[in-house]
C-alpha cells in the first residue's frame, strides 16, 4: 500500500535523541527516506542501525548546525546521495536557562547560534535541493516559550526568531511552492527536560492545563501532518502542541 511520504527524502537535525529521533522514526514510518543529522555521532549511529533493522532508510551524517562549512558539506552529501530534498525539519536546539542578571554572553550566544542561526544556515543551504523537488516542506521546531518564559530570555528570543524566520520564509519561498511552518511544543518528556532541576519541572507541570507532559511522538505527529499532503495549503503557521498552555495562565 502506498504511504503518505513514499518517495520523499526528509532531513531531521538533532535526530540523535528526544523529539528529533521521534520525528525521524515517524516520517520513516510514513514512507520517507531519512537523513539523520546530529553532532552526537554515537547516538546517530545507534538510531540509524535500529531504523535499518526495522527496514527503514536512514543515512546518518554528523554535523554541527551552527557551522556553515559543515552545513554546506552536509547538503552536498545529501544532494549526491539523494538527488534533492523534500522535507527539512530544523529540530536541533539547546537550553541554557537563567534569569536576566545571571545570563552570560556564552549562554546567550550558544542558544541563539544553535536555535536560530542553525535553522537559517540549514534553510539557506537546503534551498537549491528543496527547489529540485515538487511541493517541498520546511518544518521548524520552535517552542511555546516564544510567547515568553521566566528564566529563558535567550531561549524565548531564539524561538521567537524561529517564528519570524518561518513566517518570512513562507512568504519568500511560496513562489517555489515550498511550505514553511513551525511546531511550538509545550512541556515534552525528553532528555532535555529530564535534565532540568526537579523543582523547575514540577513548577512547569503545575502550569499545564492538562496536568501532564507531552511526548516526543505528539510532536512527531504534528510534524508528519505539516510535512504531508494534507497540509498542501498551509504555510507560515505556528502549530502549538502544548496541551493548551499557550491559551493563557492557569490560576494556581
Ligand atoms: N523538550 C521540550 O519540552 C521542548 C519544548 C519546546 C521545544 N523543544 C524544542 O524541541 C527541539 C528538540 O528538543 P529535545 O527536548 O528533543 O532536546 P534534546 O536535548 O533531548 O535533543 C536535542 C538533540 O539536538 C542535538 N544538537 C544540539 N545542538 C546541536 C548542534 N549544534 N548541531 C547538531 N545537533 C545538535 C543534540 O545532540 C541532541 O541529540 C529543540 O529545538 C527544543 O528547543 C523542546
Amino acid at each position: 500500500m502506498l504511504k503518505r511520504l513514499d518517495q520523499r527524502v526528509a532531513l531531521v537535525t538533532g535526530a540523535g535523541r528526544g523529539i528529533g529521533a521521534a520525528i525521524a522514526r515517524r516520517l520513516a514510518t510514513e514512507g520517507a527516506a531519512l537523513v539523520l543529522v546530529d553532532r552526537d555521532a554515537d547516538a546517530l549511529a545507534a538510531l540509524a542501525q535500529a531504523m535499518r533493522a526495522d527496514g527503514q532508510q536512514a543515512l546518518p551524517v554528523v554535523a554541527d548546525v551552527t557551522d556553515r562549512a559543515q552545513v554546506e558539506a552536509l547538503m552536498a552529501q545529501v544532494n549526491d546521495a539523494c538527488g534533492g530534498l523534500d522535507i527539512l525539519v530544523n529540530n536541533a536546539g539547546i537550553i541554557r536557562d537563567g534569569l536576566l542578571a545571571k545570563l552570560s554572553d556564552a549562554d546567550w550566544d550558544q542558544v541563539l547560534a544553535v536555535n536560530l542561526k542553525g535553522p537559517f544556515l540549514c534553510c539557506q543551504a537546503a534551498l537549491p535541493l528543496l527547489r529540485q523537488r515538487e511541493r517541498s516542506r520546511i518544518v521548524n521546531i520552535a517552542s511555546r516559550a516564544w510567547l515568553g518564559n521566566i528564566g529563558q530570555a535567550n531561549y524565548a528570543a531564539s524561538k521567537g526568531g524561529v517564528v519570524s524566520l518561518t513566517r518570512t520564509l513562507a512568504l519568500e519561498l511560496a513562489r517555489y511552492r515550498i511550505n514553511v511552518n513551525a511546531v511550538a511544543p509545550g512541556l515534552i518528556d525528553t532528555p532535555m527536560t529530564r535534565a532540568m532541576p526537579a523543582a523547575a519541572r514540577e513548577r512547569l507541570l503545575r502550569m499545564q492545563p492538562t496536568g501532564e507532559m507531552g511526548t516526543a511522538e505528539d510532536i512527531a505527529a504534528a510534524v508528519a501532518f505539516l510535512a504531508g499532503p494534507d497540509a498542501r495549503f498551509i504555510t507560515g503557521q505556528v502549530l502549538h502542541v502544548d496541551g493548551g498552555k499557550s491559551c493563557g495562565l492557569l490560576a494556581l
